[in-house]
């Protein structure tokens, strides 16, 4: 049977890696990627694996800093932009993050899973994956859009006017209702030109709890987490600045456990 969010990606794909465009929205550039850098640390020489790894900009930079990548997405087509483009010391593979079985235990010093762990239904068995192929004291990276102020989950802006100059409508405030009804939802993206991805794709809200929860009894012990806030001083993250966008963990595997 055809796996429906694996479908979605696969329609989207094309759109999808138009949008990230080998470097990522400018959420991403100006606010995420600093961060998950930062938490990430020094790769220098390290086996990390980008669980999730969409059109694959995140594996070539990290690969460019020194990192002996693996990608592993479940969009076949996502993969094969990624393998069209230019990089080096990187390997790629079609996946599904809930069953890393082509994965020996204890394989690498980090995991990274960049907006990925939203976007599945199954976040315990991907926990569970994560932990079971990094080496003792190696490190989970990921990051979500921050489920307490998610806009397109339980949240919203209630919007005002719009700036002349960033040409987007202010925001008010922002309100949140039904934050602890856990639920898949549908959301239709945007390309740049502000065109509708081929298909709406599903999300999964759930709650700061859930997250956290899942990541300690997957064995883990949470060593950071960040709500990062724009490294830019630019009109057009005024709203990001008042409340957060992401979520971003550090998450380490205990060095004295031998599995
Ligand atoms: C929002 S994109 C993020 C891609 C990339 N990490 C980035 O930061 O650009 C989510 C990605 O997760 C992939 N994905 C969704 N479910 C997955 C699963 N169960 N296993 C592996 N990849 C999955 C999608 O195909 C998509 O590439």
């Amino acid at each position: 049977m055809v796996n429906p969010i694996e479908s979605q990606w696969e329609a989207n794909s094309q759109a999808f890696a138009e949008l990230i465009d080998q470097k990522g929205t400018p959420h991403h550039q100006h606010i995420l990627n600093p961060c998950v850098e930062k938490l990430l640390g020094d790769v220098k020489g390290k086996l990390l694996l980008d669980a999730g790894c969409g059109e694959g900009y995140l594996s070539r930079h990290y690969a460019r800093k020194g990192a002996i990548v693996t990608g592993v997405d479940i969009s076949n087509a996502l993969i094969e932009i990624c393998k069209s483009l230019p990089s080096e010391k990187l390997n790629y593979h079609v996946g599904n993050i809930c069953n890393l079985d082509f994965i020996a235990d204890r394989t690498y010093d980090a995991v990274l899973c960049n907006l990925v762990l939203l976007n599945i239904p199954c976040l315990k068995e991907a926990l569970g994956e994560f932990y079971r192929v990094l080496k003792p004291d190696g490190s989970l990276v990921f990051s979500i859009v921050h489920p307490s102020f998610n806009f397109y989950g339980p949240g919203k802006w209630e919007m005002g006017e719009r700036d002349i100059d960033t040409k987007r409508r202010k925001g008010l405030f922002f309100k949140v209702d039904q934050y602890f009804d856990e639920r898949i939802y549908d959301h239709i993206w945007k390309t740049r030109a502000g065109d509708s991805f081929p298909q709406p794709m599903s999300f999964f809200h759930r709650t700061l709890t859930t997250y956290i929860r899942g990541v300690i009894e997957s064995g883990f012990f949470i060593s950071e987490i960040e709500e990062p806030k724009p490294v830019v001083d630019d009109d057009f993250f005024e709203r990001e600045r008042r409340i957060p966008f992401f979520l971003v963990v550090k998450a380490r595997k205990p060095s004295f456990k031998s599995t």
